[in-house]
């Protein structure tokens, strides 16, 4: 089922939860909706699936407005953040839950939950416990057959992962997009966590305020993000952004970073780079360290290092800052190492004053 969503707001007082949003959701897609803390993720889910009403705006189901359907009515399965399994039913009777208020028939009913339970990997034996008796792991798996068992056309996810530990979230974060590819149903997930949202998206709406800052794919957000927000969101650890400042000496162009240190960068780029405030981005991982002087590298001195396992994470300290570059585990440095560094121009992000990207 394909999703649009046309100027849909949803105030409280004088907050504007969502402000104006328009986004099509194509039937079969995964979409991610990620964004700060506060941002109007769960407002958008609980639109969609009815349980608010908009302040303006429509939302479609394939070409049809859906704003005089009650919840029920939509087609909808949904995944609440906090489970909201009823503690007093057992676990076949919670997904059995949404057949019997459709007054199903008892052994359609056994016949469906039982294969739904299957599907998501949930043991036979326990479909006897009350969810008190069960794992974060095995709630969320009876919350999604719950969600499933009507065989809905869309599901609503709202931050299905966090509260399982970091291992399981890994197998589930795979288990929910491999079960989603399988079931080919339109999927609209929330989350804060942008690994998440990278891994599991086909495409993510990073949304701040109430509107959507970039729509794209987790290619798109993470190689051409869009304004300085995006930037500094996308990317674990975050992209080096830096105050700076073109300027000519008698050397040529040079990019000044936080008044700091100076930057050469071939000259064609700086016709492009109109603006003489701007600010500068790189990618930890596009930060490249030499261990010996050369022509255009930037003298640095290893801050602290980070190992993280295959690769290890350096503070450097360059003039008066600090900036960060992901190495190989194999490069051996300490603190208070003298070290040089490259930027790379192909991999510098450029944004103007307003935090906009400018396109080179
Ligand atoms: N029922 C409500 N009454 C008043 N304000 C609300 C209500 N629900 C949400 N808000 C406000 O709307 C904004 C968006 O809330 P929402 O729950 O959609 O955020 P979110 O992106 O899901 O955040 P989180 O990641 O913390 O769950 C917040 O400022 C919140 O305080
Ligand atoms: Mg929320």
């Amino acid at each position: 089922m394909r999703i649009l969503l046309e100027n849909l707001s949803k105030h409280f007082g004088k907050v504007k939860a969502v402000d104006s949003l328009n986004l099509e959701i194509k039937e079969g897609e995964f979409l991610v909706l990620l964004g700060p803390s506060g941002c109007g993720k769960t407002t958008t889910l609980l639109l969609i699936a009815g349980l608010y009403k908009p302040t303006f705006g429509n939302i479609y189901f394939g070409d049809k407005i859906v704003d005089h359907l009650s919840p029920k009515d939509r087609g909808i399965g949904m995944v609440f953040q906090s489970y909201a399994l009823y503690p007093h039913m057992n676990v076949f009777d919670n997904i059995a839950f949404p057949l019997t208020l459709m007054k199903k028939p008892r052994n359609e009913i056994e016949k469906a939950v039982r294969e739904i339970a299957k599907f998501v990997q949930l043991d036979e034996e326990l479909l006897e416990r009350r969810p008190g008796q069960l794992s974060g792991g095995q709630q969320q798996r009876v919350a999604l057959a719950r969600a499933l068992v009507k065989g809905p056309s869309i599901l609503l996810l709202d931050e299905p992962l966090s509260n399982l530990d970091a291992k399981l979230r890994l197998i589930m974060r795979a288990e929910i997009k491999h079960l989603q590819k399988q079931l080919g149903i339109t999927t609209i997930l929330v989350t804060h966590d942008q690994v998440e949202a990278m891994t599991m998206g086909d495409r993510i709406a990073l949304m701040h305020n109430g509107k959507i800052q970039q729509l794209g794919t987790p290619d798109e957000l993470y190689n051409q993000p869009i304004n300085l927000f995006t930037a500094g969101f996308i990317g674990s650890p975050p992209m080096n952004i830096f105050n700076s400042k073109i300027g000519r000496d008698e050397e040529g162009y040079y990019i000044l970073i936080e008044e700091s240190f100076k930057v050469r960068f071939p000259e064609e780029l700086f016709q492009k780079l109109k603006e003489e405030n701007l600010f500068l981005g790189i990618r930890p991982e596009h930060v490249t360290i030499s261990l010996q002087a050369s022509n255009n590298l930037i003298p640095g001195r290893v801050y602290i290092t980070e190992p993280l396992g295959r690769e290890t994470l350096l503070n450097i300290q360059v003039g008066n800052i600090l900036l960060k570059s992901i190495v190989p585990q194999t490069l051996k440095v300490s603190s208070g190492d003298k070290i040089w560094i490259n930027f790379d121009v192909n991999y510098c992000h450029f944004f103007d004053k307003n935090g906009e990207r400018i396109k080179i």
